[in-house]
């Protein structure tokens, strides 16, 4: 091994930043399914220069990205993460502007408190994501929603940020938001611009009130979960793909098939990430027996 390979091994990448860099840093409780290992660099950046910092010692030193939202559509495995996992949850990544029926926000600002400005604004159409937990960032690059509609739809900008720290901006002509995917390639999205609609802000408060009401009825919501483990395949659900293969209430350690909504996998005190994985591996092998369907995973999972 040369000197120079020698000292990047050795030394810290993130020499100098100590004030938004930790080490080994347990991520299972900043995800909402509170299982999984340690990051081995968390970076909190406080402004766009540091993002861009660290971002650059990152690619110098060929640590993998990663960016965590609210953790909400997120699997941690059970060994953690080998790089560095960058959180956008200072003030200056939360900001929202309001000018007319245009918002400006950044992309840690969380989804939920964003609806209900908009509905007290009078500005209707992202009210179908009640109850969705995430950040705009994770939303966009997740092109979060349900069947009330989803958050692509409103997006006319994203400013991104690739590893060299270069930030571009991203409109709506040369957006495409699909079925819980995007276009979106760059590693950081830093903000974005959503279109809305005046409305009267009570009956979009009564239509928020209906979207929550139906997750509340349909969803395991009081549990450990990450929502939704499996994409829909075109045309069918996945929920009643598992539900009819007779998964309902299956355990694997402290992983269970709920039983309320069977796309949900809920963990239990003492449950391991991989406890989840393995029911995720049984349910994908049962839903092929019975209907040659392969289930896609729709939560991110992190090795
Ligand atoms: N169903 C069953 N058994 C079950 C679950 C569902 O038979 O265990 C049936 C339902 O009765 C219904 C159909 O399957 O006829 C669809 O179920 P549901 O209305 O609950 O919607 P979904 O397609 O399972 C989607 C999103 C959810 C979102 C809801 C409501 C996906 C994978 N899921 O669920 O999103 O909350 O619509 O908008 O797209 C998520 O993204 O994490 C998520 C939970």
């Amino acid at each position: 091994m040369s000197s120079v390979a020698m000292r990047i091994g050795t030394s810290n990448p993130f020499a100098g930043l100590e004030e938004i860099v930790t080490e080994n840093v347990p991520l299972a409780p900043k995800t909402w399914y509170r299982i999984g290992g340690p990051a081995r660099w968390f970076v909190e950046p406080r402004s766009l220069e540091e993002l861009q910092e660290a971002a650059r010692r990152c690619t110098d030193n060929e640590l993998p990205i990663f960016v965590l939202g609210l953790g909400a559509n997120l699997l941690v495995s059970d060994g953690g993460v080998n790089g560095a996992v960058f959180k956008l949850s200072e003030e200056f990544w939360r900001r929202v502007k309001f000018d007319g029926n245009v918002v400006e926000v950044g992309a840690g600002a969380d989804v939920q408190k964003l609806i209900l400005r908009t509905v007290r604004q009078g500005l209707a159409g992202i009210e179908c994501l009640a109850g969705i937990p995430g950040t705009i960032g994770g939303g966009i690059r997740m092109n979060c929603g349900g069947k009330f509609g989803d958050l692509g739809a409103r997006v006319t900008r994203v400013q991104v940020m690739d590893s060299t720290g270069t930030t571009f901006d991203r409109l709506k002509d040369d957006l495409v938001f699909e079925y819980r995917s995007t276009n979106i390639s760059a590693p950081f999205i830093l903000s974005a611009t959503l279109e809305l609609e005046e409305e009267d802000p009570e009956k979009i408060m009564k239509r928020t009130k209906e979207i929550w009401m139906y997750k509340r009825n349909s969803q395991p919501l009081n549990t450990k979960n990450a929502g939704c483990i499996f994409k829909n395949p075109r045309g069918l659900s996945a929920g009643a793909l598992i539900d009819q293969a007779g998964l309902k209430g299956m355990r694997v350690g402290g992983a269970e098939v709920s039983t309320k909504h069977a796309n949900f996998i809920i963990a239990h005190p003492g449950c391991h990430a991989d406890d989840v994985l393995k029911l995720v591996k049984i349910i994908r092998e049962k839903v092929w027996e019975k209907n040659e369907i392969h289930l896609e995973s729709e939560v991110k999972i992190w090795a």
